[in-house]
């Protein structure tokens, strides 16, 4: 298999990445996750877009210009012959002696990326899954898409601990977000979701969502809404990247609705399909 560092396409054995790197130490850089169907890449430029603006956020130039990076992609996919998968791509502030300090402008950011076949969840995404309520714990800028996925992690691991897919977050008792997904409930046929501010990563199937929701003449409502809501909905879902759009059909033990997939969730399933089919 093929990888890339900086603009190096090699084989994973011979790619180094130094131990004093920024991403490897202190978690200082960003990264994406975008999906390939049948060989192409889904949302590319949304994607590229939001790690452009993700590096922005804290200070690191990405150094190549946006259809160079497109292109270095195409090129790794192509090399890995990857037919349904990921490309993960991350930025670090590069390597440095260790220090909390932002290295001089003379130290050279580290990209790097590699690609895998990744199967669509055909089996959850028919029959739904189980969440979990959690603390949201992690900090205040989470609409950058961050290396520093610490409190995800921990939420992940105890909803997996309880035969669960995802850990839905509150602060307060108001929900943000999965831990490594968007959530939202259906009410009434509304669609609400937490608004894309800095507690919430504004996911690009969140955005994709947003925009079949408008032309599909269905409410897609950005307000922030409370456990109780999330508890008493009619339907919940989540969205990501590799999840799509997920029916979340049990909810800390309780069935949510009849326990199946709700109807709008299915209709959403569908007109997403669409968007990549
Ligand atoms: N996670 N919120 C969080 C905290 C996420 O980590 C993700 C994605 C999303 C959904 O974003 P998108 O629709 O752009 O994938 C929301 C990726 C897939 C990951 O870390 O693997």
């Amino acid at each position: 298999v093929k990888v890339m560092v900086n603009d190096k396409i090699m084989d994973r054995s011979e790619a180094v990445i130094d131990i004093e790197d920024r991403g490897y130490q202190f978690g200082d850089g960003v990264y994406e996750v975008i999906r390939i169907y049948d060989g192409v890449m889904f949302t590319g430029d949304e994607h590229l877009e939001r790690f452009y603006s993700s590096a922005e956020k804290i200070q690191i130039t990405v150094p190549f210009q946006k259809e160079e990076l497109l292109d270095l992609m195409n090129q790794l996919i192509k090399e890995n012959n990857v037919k349904d998968g990921s490309v993960y791509m991350q930025l670090t502030r590069g390597a440095s002696p260790r220090n909390h300090v932002f290295p001089s402008k003379d130290i050279k950011p580290v990209l790097t990326a590699y690609t895998k076949e990744v199967a669509r969840p055909v089996e959850s995404l028919e029959n739904g899954v189980a969440a979990m309520i959690a603390d949201d714990i992690r900090w205040l800028r989470c609409d950058i898409k961050s290396l520093n996925l610490l409190p995800n992690l921990l939420a992940k691991q105890a909803a997996t601990e309880q035969g669960c897919y995802e850990a839905i977050l509150h602060r307060d008792g108001l929900v943000t977000e999965g831990s490594s997904s968007n959530a939202y409930i259906v009410v009434d046929g509304k669609i609400k979701t937490h608004p894309a501010t800095n507690l919430i990563l504004n996911g690009i199937t969140r955005q994709v969502l947003a925009r079949i929701c408008q032309n599909n003449n269905i409410p897609f409502v950005e307000e922030a809404f409370t456990l109780d809501e999330l508890r008493n909905a009619d339907e919940i879902f989540v969205t990501s990247t590799t999840s799509e759009v997920m029916p979340v059909v049990k909810l800390d033990g309780t069935e949510v609705g009849d326990g199946n997939p709700g109807e709008l969730t299915r209709k959403l399933q569908t007109l997403f399909v669409e968007e990549f089919e």
